[in-house]
């Protein structure tokens, strides 16, 4: 991340000797200030809730009564957004091996675990029974490393393991929302996804900063556990 002060002194080298540094360092922080911004303005504990809001306001993914689960919430702007639509006649479970700590109505339930190692039984224990699910979300992202093909490998497993929650917990129709690095492996992994959903489709929200590889993928319209099982 740089901060104001670095991105004053770069301007400040560049101009005084006459070099052009990358527009795209300056737009990017631009952005990220922006969204990072408006997210404390309004009262949202991240600035990627303006992600979910982007895609929902684009997919209709969200309505009121829906029962929704969240892996990787913490510390829980979209909690934030999805129970603002979804509850009080909706469910609402948010996950991450850290804590979720935005403030959020009481309904909405909060726990800590790992997806790499989350049961059908540990969800059903927290009402998350199998089949009663409308929208399974992931904003999951590993502790980056820096190395990109580990990096994009740990968001892969991710991903593959909130499909393995979400083959079980989604209804038919249901929706799975989730981030991911884009990879060749991604590529081949988006293969076993499309026979078990209507439509599966990339899209990169407004919020994402520029030069991340972050794609966030919807699949609509579960087709239920038997065609998943296919996949
Ligand atoms: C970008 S943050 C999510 C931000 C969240 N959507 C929000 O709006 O506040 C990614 C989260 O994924 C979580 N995460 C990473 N690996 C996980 C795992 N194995 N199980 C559960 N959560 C995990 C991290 O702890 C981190 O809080």
């Amino acid at each position: 991340m740089i901060h104001p002060r670095d991105l004053r002194r770069i301007g400040h080298i560049a101009r005084s000797r006459r070099i052009h540094y990358n527009a795209g360092v300056g737009s990017d922080f631009k952005k990220r200030d922006r969204f990072g911004e408006k997210a404390k303005g309004e009262g949202f504990s991240a600035r990627s809730v303006y992600k979910l809001e982007e895609l929902d306001k684009k997919y209709h993914l969200l309505k009121p009564g829906h029962r929704v689960v969240d892996i990787g919430a913490s510390p829980g702007s979209w909690m934030q957004y999805t129970a603002k639509i979804v509850l009080p006649s909706g469910y609402l479970l948010g996950l991450d091996l850290n804590e979720i700590t935005a403030p959020l109505p009481q309904a909405a339930l909060r726990v800590q675990m790992d997806i790499l190692r989350a049961k059908p039984e540990d969800f059903a224990a927290l009402g998350a029974t199998p089949g009663s699910i409308d929208v399974v979300l992931s904003d999951t992202s590993p502790a980056t490393t820096g190395i990109k093909v580990t990096d994009r490998a740990r968001s892969l497993e991710l991903v593959q393991m909130g499909y393995e929650a979400a083959k079980v917990l989604l209804k038919k129709r249901g929706a799975y929302v989730f981030k991911v690095f884009v990879s060749n492996d991604y590529q081949a992994f988006e293969k076993t996804l499309k026979p078990a959903f209507e439509r599966v489709l990339a899209q990169r929200p407004d919020a994402v900063r520029s030069g991340s590889e972050e794609r966030y993928i919807l699949c609509l319209g579960f087709k239920g556990a038997a065609d998943a099982r296919g996949g």
